[in-house]
């Protein structure tokens, strides 16, 4: 029989939570994020989001949920050849949205994060920090009720890696719910009453 990489998990995420999941490198947090995005398939059990169980949903069904899920992925997976700007219109523009609609919107998230002044920049000009904060901007524009981050301060150093919890926190007390993968045991230590979700040998513990 195949190792199983995760099992026997139980929990929920809460709506307007903040819960760190952590454990070390192969402990299976990014393959926990993928399952919670519809993007794997469990072998066994059941995932319900925003109260519906989803292992019978069709891909209609899927997308739609989607949309109320922002990602921040590890590897940021901007593209290098559209703006900042445009890097973050990029979800609306898909869906038909008119720019006018949008723009000052755009704009003024990006100020929110901290890139008012590279709004017109391409991503291979910006710092590790920069591009994450793209990413995190992109992941918001969509107003998700579920923001999933991957390891968001792994590319930052420690007072980046501050500034970008500041972020998530900010946004957490404006109604999301957050869960930020993350080895980075000082990156936790600044924010003490989150919940902490603990991966390792393949089983979950949750610290209150
Ligand atoms: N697509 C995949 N297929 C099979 N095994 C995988 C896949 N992705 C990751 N794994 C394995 O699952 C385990 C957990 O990996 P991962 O979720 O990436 O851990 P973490 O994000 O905590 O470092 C590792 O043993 C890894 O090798
Ligand atoms: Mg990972």
């Amino acid at each position: 029989m195949a190792t199983e990489t995760l099992r026997d998990l139980t929990f929920s995420i809460e709506p307007r939570s903040f819960q760190f999941l952590t454990g070390p490198s192969g402990a299976g947090k990014t393959t926990l994020l993928r399952l919670i995005l519809l993007s794997l398939r469990p072998t066994r059990g059941f995932i319900s989001l925003f109260g519906r169980e989803t292992s019978t949903l069709e891909k209609d069904d899927i997308t739609t949920i989607r949309r109320r899920i922002g990602v921040v992925f590890q590897d940021f997976r901007l593209l290098d050849h559209l703006t900042t700007y445009q890097n973050v219109s990029l979800p609306l523009l898909v869906q038909g949205k008119e720019e006018s609609s949008y723009r000052a919107e755009v704009q003024e998230l990006l100020k929110w994060v901290g890139l008012g002044s590279h709004i017109n920049a391409y991503p291979p000009v910006l710092s590790g920090g920069e591009k994450q904060r793209v990413a995190i901007a992109r992941a918001l524009i969509m107003r998700p009720e579920l923001l999933l981050a991957d390891e968001p301060t792994g590319n930052v150093d420690p007072s980046m890696a501050r500034r970008l919890l500041r972020l998530f926190v900010e946004l957490h007390k404006s109604g999301t719910s957050v869960v930020i993968a993350t080895h980075d045991l000082s990156l936790m230590d600044q924010f003490e009453s989150a919940q902490r979700l603990v991966l390792g040998d393949g089983r979950l513990h949750i610290y209150e």
